[in-house]
């Protein structure tokens, strides 16, 4: 039986304090972080080292997004690194992706595959029975802080009437929109700027946010 899992993604956190931010979200289920490359989106963020560091300072497990191009070159590094769920996007790896998610898979962690606003479902289709769980992306992949594109509602809808398996929301997502996500088959939410961004988040504390995207998911998911 699958149930909600609030991934915070650490791209809005204050880097500078990282310790003091993850202690702000020790009620999360995952660890969301976001590699880039400044190729497949236009955006560099984080590496193999920083999943190390993380790593030491959190028992929660680590959800590694690769939004890069030749993912296969760095699978093995952010593995040892301490990443717990690996996910990299058709768009880069449509050549080899049975390969690739197999690569992921041997070494013991779980792998999705993530798929911008764009990308038609089909394009996983014969990968369904190959992967832990499916990311899609509700905003254009590179930045945090943007808003959530209402279109990919039906394309989870339609997911989900084919997969039962975890499906993880990426973009735009906050306290106003998570229910409709929930309502429209996603297990998973990530979220980086309505967690960690004052602006966002204004006087409530990440903990009570996660909690509340929790509470609320479990009871509508039930
Ligand atoms: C976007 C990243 C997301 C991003 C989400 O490229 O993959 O994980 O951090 O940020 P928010 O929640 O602010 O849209
Ligand atoms: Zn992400």
């Amino acid at each position: 039986m699958l149930k909600i899992k609030v991934a915070p993604s650490i791209l809005s956190a204050d880097f500078a304090d990282l310790k003091g931010e993850l202690k702000k979200i020790n009620n999360a289920d995952l660890v969301h972080i976001d590699v880039m490359d400044g190729h497949f989106v236009p955006n560099i963020t984080f590496g193999p080292l920083l999943v190390k560091t993380i790593k030491k300072e959190t028992v929660i497990p680590l959800d590694v997004h690769l939004m890069i191009e030749e993912p296969e070159k760095f699978i093995s590094d952010f593995v040892s690194a301490g990443a717990d769920l690996l996910s990299v996007h058709i768009e880069v790896i449509k050549q080899n992706a049975s390969e690739v998610i197999g690569q992921i898979k041997s070494l013991g962690v779980k792998a999705g595959i993530a798929l911008n606003p764009q990308t038609p479902l089909s394009a996983v289709e014969s990968l369904l029975s190959e992967v832990d769980f499916v990311l899609l992306m509700s905003v254009q992949p590179g930045f945090a802080g943007q808003k959530f594109k209402q279109e990919v509602i039906p394309k989870i809808k339609q997911l989900r009437r084919r997969w039962k398996g975890d499906i993880e929301l990426d973009g735009g997502i906050n306290l106003t929109n998570f229910r409709d996500v929930i309502k429209a088959g996603a297990n998973i939410l990530v979220a980086a700027s309505a967690i960690f961004s004052e602006t966002y988040r204004g006087e409530r504390e990440p903990q009570k946010i996660i909690k509340e995207m929790k509470d609320e998911g479990n009871k509508i998911w039930h």
